[in-house]
């Protein structure tokens, strides 16, 4: 959870959740961004780096670099602006976009279709996912189980603005080797699959 220090994402996720605040698309889209930055940040604390020596105008330094650059893969369309984020500081880093959305039934019950996929060599490649509503967990798990059959992802991280503890019990069930990064966690998650007290409809807010 990045907000449980007292970080500026507490703020940020707070931004987003407001109805006062809410009404300001771009701020709405750029607190997303700006969680995402954070969540690359700590991301990359965790990644393998190699050491190389890099010549400076006065000598040679020992540099630590990232050993290789994640594939970062986004859920459409209210993945966006985290994504934008997170490929802000891994600016080498290659890209996927999937599209899946909550297709509804006559009673009221839905499935996950995943329409449009785009991506690049996976195997043995570390993969972040971004998606602002971690609800059910079933978007994510689809999306992830489709990464799985394309390649052999060396290791794979969620990214999400507002996480539900149901659907992040959901992941680590499905997918027990993935870590969930967050702006924050909530406990309740209505029968239509709705975050409480969440932010309401991501992709809406940022995009209309
Ligand atoms: C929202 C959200 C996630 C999904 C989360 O997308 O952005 O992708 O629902 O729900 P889940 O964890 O229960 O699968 P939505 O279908 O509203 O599409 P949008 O991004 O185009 O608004």
């Amino acid at each position: 959870n990045l907000s449980e220090q007292h970080s500026l994402v507490s703020n940020w996720v707070s931004e987003l959740r407001n109805v006062d605040i809410q009404g300001d698309r771009m701020r709405f889209r750029r607190n997303l961004e700006r969680i995402g930055e954070v969540a690359a940040y700590e991301i990359s604390k965790v990644l393998p780096f190699v050491e190389q020596e890099v010549q400076t105008p006065m000598g040679t330094s020992l540099s630590k670099l990232i050993a290789n650059q994640p594939v970062l893969a986004t859920i459409l369309r209210a993945g966006l602006p985290l994504h934008q984020g997170l490929l802000n500081y891994f600016d080498k880093a290659d890209n996927a976009f999937i599209s899946a959305y909550r297709k509804h039934n006559k009673d009221g019950s839905f499935e996950i279709s995943l329409d449009y996929i785009s991506c690049p060599e996976l195997e043995n490649r570390v993969i972040i996912v971004s998606d602002p509503m971690l609800a059910t967990g079933s978007s994510l798990v689809k999306t992830i189980s489709y990464l799985r059959n394309e390649g052999h992802p060396k290791e794979i991280h969620i990214v999400a603005a507002i996480a539900c503890t149901v659907g992040i019990e959901y992941v680590k069930r499905e997918e027990p080797s993935v870590t969930i990064w967050c702006g924050d966690i909530d406990d309740e998650l209505t029968a239509k699959g709705y975050i409480v007290p969440g932010l309401g409809d991501a992709g809406d807010l940022a995009f209309g």
